[in-house]
């Protein structure tokens, strides 16, 4: 299915392996502590990834967002910053990037991508009424809902199966589509929300032809569609490798392409250019004009939007080389990469391998450790302590309680381990594949989680968790066993 991969080398031995095209000039220390101090951290944090201080982790595979390396381009950059609270020349550079990435005539900034769903929410969703989209986002379903809106995830029936061969599990299912404007009426859909490169089912993206589909269905029934665009160049590089019709078109033809078909686009610049920042882009100077006012309500200025100046440089350039395949395939190349290896290896992880990073199957991985005890939660936190590597549990925990105090059971469980774009090495990532490959082994020793302390909202920033039994030290028992003093 994927060919083309100008990312990718083939060894003499037959081995293909993704090649970094980049030199690193500026490096961070790592620390890579003990198992027993790792087991200590693990104990303070609550066993919540979250809640570790960074003293204490190997490699951060916790998010993308804010993390990916810069370019040199872009350090430099922010040397000419022309700070100026009106009319800055960096923002006029800002400007002319969105124009060329985005093929956007309107644009407004903002300070991170859920700045970007206060303003689209507030200013199109009343209460009552819905909105369809291929999945949520945890920011975005709060903001919706926070509104008085209800989502409904229509996606198609592949998108929750964790082995699959689908290339675009990230599609909306048009039929389920039609049934709820039949149902709710058009005038009640605020609009149908499109993620690119869709998160919480492992980076997963859409094709070009399910977009077009959407678009007939909104033109129809005059609706407006949003496309959350913040790993939109991921999904683009996917479309180029797995939509036939677009093998041979450069990213940019095919971000303009998707663009096009929505009627408003927002991102998070810390995940699109590695910079705090976002914003709100349209060709319909009507619906700009009802977002308009908004900016300096919440956000700042209209030409710097909550983003310092420096922010304003690095992310026009940035921008800019999301354009460039060889930017934009690497943390999708090492992906696959880490993807097959695993597979090969037997450890359940998501396929096929999507943006942002590997998604482990934890509900098979723990396949022992009821729901109601957070296999994906207990998966990160035996992880970390195994390897030093921070993943993000995605599952339960991130989930809610109902009406009655019950844990709403996730769709799936899963342990996120994110590829932060040019930030590891091949090595790195070797070395998280090997640990993840022991703990698979050693999966029976691995035990659940139940909360101590649990905050009413977003519980799985905060909340703090405890070993159902005393499962971590036989672990580590296990873990010196095998590697003796090794790290
Ligand atoms: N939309 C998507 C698809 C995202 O992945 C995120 C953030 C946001 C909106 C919100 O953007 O953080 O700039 O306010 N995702 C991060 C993550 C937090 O770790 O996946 P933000």
């Amino acid at each position: 299915m994927e060919q083309n991969q100008s990312y990718n080398v083939k060894f003499f031995s037959g081995e293909e392996i993704p090649l970094e095209l980049h030199k690193v000039r500026i490096v961070q220390k790592l620390n890579l502590i003990p198992i027993e101090e790792r087991l200590k951290a693990a104990v303070e944090g609550g066993f919540n990834t979250f809640l570790l201080t960074t003293k204490t982790v190997y490699l951060d595979m916790l998010t993308d967002s804010g993390t990916n390396a810069m370019s040199d381009n872009q350090v430099a950059s922010m040397l000419r910053a022309d700070d100026a609270y009106a009319g800055s020349q960096s923002y006029a550079r800002l400007e002319e990037a969105i124009k060329e990435v985005f093929n956007c005539k309107y644009y407004l900034p903002v300070h991170q991508g859920r700045a970007a769903e206060n303003i689209i929410s507030k200013v199109f969703i009343k209460p009552g009424d819905v909105v369809p989209m291929n999945y949520h986002f945890t920011t975005t379903k709060a903001h919706i809902e926070l509104n008085g809106g209800t989502i409904f995830e229509i996606y198609t029936d592949e998108a929750l199966k964790v082995k699959s061969q689908h290339p675009f599990k990230g599609n909306l299912d048009i039929a389920k589509l039609n049934d709820i404007i039949k149902k709710y009426g058009a005038s009640r859909v605020a609009y149908i929300r499109l993620e690119a490169s869709t998160n919480l089912i492992g980076g997963q993206p859409f094709s070009i032809a399910n977009m077009r589909e959407v678009r007939k269905v909104a033109n129809e029934h005059g609706i407006i569609i949003v496309l959350d665009a913040s790993l939109i160049g991921e999904n683009a590089y996917f479309i180029k490798q797995r939509e036939a019709e677009f093998k041979n078109k450069s990213i940019k033809e095919i971000l303009h392409e998707m663009i096009g078909l929505a009627d408003l686009t927002y991102f998070s610049s810390r995940k699109v250019s590695s910079t705090r920042g976002g914003g709100i882009c349209t060709n319909n100077l009507q619906l700009h004009n009802r977002m308009r006012d908004l900016i300096p309500l919440f956000e700042g200025f209209y030409t710097y939007g909550g983003m310092s100046i420096r922010e304003v440089e690095a992310m026009a350039v940035g921008l800019a080389e999301t354009l460039d395949d060889t930017v934009i395939s690497q943390s999708p190349s090492f992906i696959r990469f880490m993807v097959n290896e695993l597979d090969k290896l037997g450890v359940p992880v998501v396929t096929p391998a999507g943006g942002l990073g590997v998604h482990i199957d934890a509900g098979t991985f723990l396949s022992h450790v009821p729901q109601s005890q957070y296999p994906a939660g207990a998966l990160a936190a035996a992880f970390f302590i195994v390897s030093g590597v921070r993943g993000m549990e995605r599952g339960t925990i991130s989930s809610v309680r109902d009406a009655n105090g019950n844990d709403v059971l996730a769709d799936i469980e899963l342990l996120r381990l994110a590829m932060p774009r040019r930030v590891f090495t091949l090595s790195q990532v070797k070395y998280a594949i090997d640990r993840l490959h022991w703990l698979y082994r050693n999966r029976e020793l691995v035990g659940g989680l139940k909360f101590y302390e649990e905050p009413p909202v977003l519980r799985f920033f905060g909340g703090k968790l405890e070993p159902t039994s005393p499962w971590p030290e036989k672990l580590v028992a296990k873990f010196r066993a095998d590697f003796g003093d090794s790290l």
